[in-house]
């Protein structure tokens, strides 16, 4: 599609032959492989959550153990058959959907949690779990996920492993790279790796699991996960808080992690343009949703604290409250009085997303910036569009294809989404914005990839954020790994 810059399917590559298809027939049960009848049928498996990338494979596979994966891979990689891994399919980088006719691999039958020890924290689980579930299996233990996303409810584990994904609780509980503890891997050729280890201190030499942690499925595939995870807070709140200048959000943050410190367990951000998107969306889908503040403001911030005494909780925000609301450097603000009213601010964030392919298309951009330079990119992407002459306007511009960009994120981490909502996916579009947003970026002494990670999307302008050297070590590592780059080919190095 208009979509696949110039890419070329790799002719090494078999395509599938009826001999193949008896292979896995003789070790897959029929509720373990899909063959497409017809050109639609796997229309989920091959296209991505923002339908920009769209595949054309014809059989996905689901294997229900460890043991089938590694026959299966050992076949593939013995006939050069190309294979994506896919968990939830919610990556946002072209990453888990075929280029072309690869064979895909779905862990979505190996989903069971294997043991928990409430003493030390520390869960093990199939890769094909989905984090909502094991998130709330958790809570039933008195425990927590250490990773928490608007995706949660269809993102699996082990494809929240294979993107490194960070998320809202990040600035409380760290990456997943301190987090895993162990990781079970089938290796390309059909190896299984059993690294399943439930040590928190291990220093017996190259810590091998780290390579896959991020690898998006381009080196093994993760079956199994050994995770350490935290006692579940006994009190949370959350506020909903309007600033005027992006220059505040830093002074609240700074005030935020001195008065709060240890009880906060996220503090994001959004602009008014993706809080107008949302409103839209939500009124749309929800009308019910009410916005937390009567005005709007040009920028709001959510800040969440969880601790284990609610009313040293409640008197510590409630002073910082207080304290940024008498100086004015807050001017409006709500808190939530219950379970309902946290879910519901938190609503108003996780909606985003959604709320910004709502127009037709998405151009997304997941970065790390100095938190004082962050929102510059957003109003810089804004004046190229407009300066292009893409931007939509009723009056001046009702042909433009570009609603606008718009900047939310995780910016306690100095994380920004910057999205760009469209009315579709052009070559025009992607021209203004590719690579003009890398290379400010790149000035910017950023990263072109924070947490979303590098897929089909930014596999050509990984040159942004790494040295010559560093790609030449990851490509070293790749075809260590897997020297006929059967896994998730045409992606990430
Ligand atoms: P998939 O999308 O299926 O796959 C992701 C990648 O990993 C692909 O390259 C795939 O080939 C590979 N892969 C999948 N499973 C395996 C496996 N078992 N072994 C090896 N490789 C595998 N990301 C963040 O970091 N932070 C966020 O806050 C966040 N929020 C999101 C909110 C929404 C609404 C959506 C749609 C996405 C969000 N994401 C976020 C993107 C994020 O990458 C995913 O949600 C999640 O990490 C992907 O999990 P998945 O199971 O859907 O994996
Ligand atoms: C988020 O923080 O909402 C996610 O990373 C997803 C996105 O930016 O689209
Ligand atoms: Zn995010």
């Amino acid at each position: 599609s208009d979509n696949y810059p110039q890419v070329k399917r790799n002719t090494q590559f078999k395509k599938l032959t009826s001999d193949d298809l008896e292979y896995f027939q003789s070790i897959l049960s029929p509720q373990e492989l899909i063959v497409a009848k017809d050109r639609d049928d796997l229309n989920f498996y091959n296209t991505d959550w923002t339908h920009k990338y769209k595949g054309q494979s014809n059989i996905v596979i689901k294997p229900k153990s460890v043991e089938k994966i590694s026959l299966i891979m050992n076949y593939c990689n013995k006939e050069r058959i190309a294979v994506v891994p896919q968990g939830g399919n919610t990556d946002l980088v072209g990453g888990s959907v075929p280029i072309f006719d690869e064979l895909i691999l779905s862990l979505s039958n190996l989903n069971k949690i294997r043991s928990f020890d409430e003493l030390t924290g520390i869960l093990k689980c199939d890769a094909g779990a989905i984090l909502e579930e094991v998130d709330n299996y958790l809570k039933d233990n008195g425990h927590l996920f250490p990773l928490d996303l608007g995706a949660k409810g269809s993102c699996q584990i082990g494809g929240c492993v294979a993107t490194n994904a960070g998320g809202q609780r990040l600035i409380r509980y760290g990456s997943l790279h301190g987090n895993v503890l162990g990781l079970e891997v089938v290796l390309p050729d059909g190896t299984i790796m059993d690294s399943m280890h439930s040590l928190r201190k291990d220093n017996t030499g190259y810590d091998l699991k780290q390579l896959f942690i991020g690898s998006e499925g381009t080196i093994g595939i993760i079956t199994g996960i050994s995770i350490l995870t935290p006692t579940n807070p006994k009190a949370t709140n959350v506020s909903f808080l309007a600033v005027n200048d992006f220059k505040d959000i830093e002074t609240v943050f700074k005030k935020a992690k001195s008065d709060l410190n240890e009880i906060m367990s996220a503090f994001e951000f959004m602009d008014m343009k993706s809080m107008k998107l949302t409103k839209k969306h939500l009124g749309e889908v929800d009308g019910t949703m009410s916005f937390p503040l009567e005005n709007d403001y040009p920028f709001y911030i959510l800040i969440e604290t969880s601790g284990s005494n609610k009313d040293h909780d409640d008197a510590k925000l409630e002073k910082f409250l207080e304290d940024v609301m008498g100086d004015g450097t807050v001017v409006d603000g709500t808190m939530a009085q219950d379970v309902s009213e946290i879910e519901h601010l938190w609503k108003w964030r996780e909606m985003i997303p959604e709320s910004c392919q709502s127009e037709g298309a998405v151009y997304k951009y997941d970065v790390s910036l100095p938190l004082s330079q962050l929102y510059s990119l957003v109003e810089l992407t804004n004046a190229k569009v407009k300066k292009d002459g893409l931007l939509y306007d009723a009056e001046t511009n009702p042909e433009g294809q570009v609603i606008g960009a718009v900047g939310y994120g995780h910016i306690g981490d100095g994380n920004l989404h910057l999205n760009v909502a469209t009315k579709e996916y052009n070559k025009t579009i992607e021209k203004c914005l590719e690579p003009y947003v890398y290379e400010a970026v790149s000035d910017l002494k950023g990263s072109i990839s924070a947490e979303h990670g590098i897929g089909f999307q930014k596999k050509k302008y990984l040159h942004y954020s790494k040295s010559p050297v560093e790609i030449k070590l990851m490509k070293d590592i790749k075809n260590h790994f897997d020297p006929h780059g059967v896994l998730n080919p045409y992606k990430y190095v």
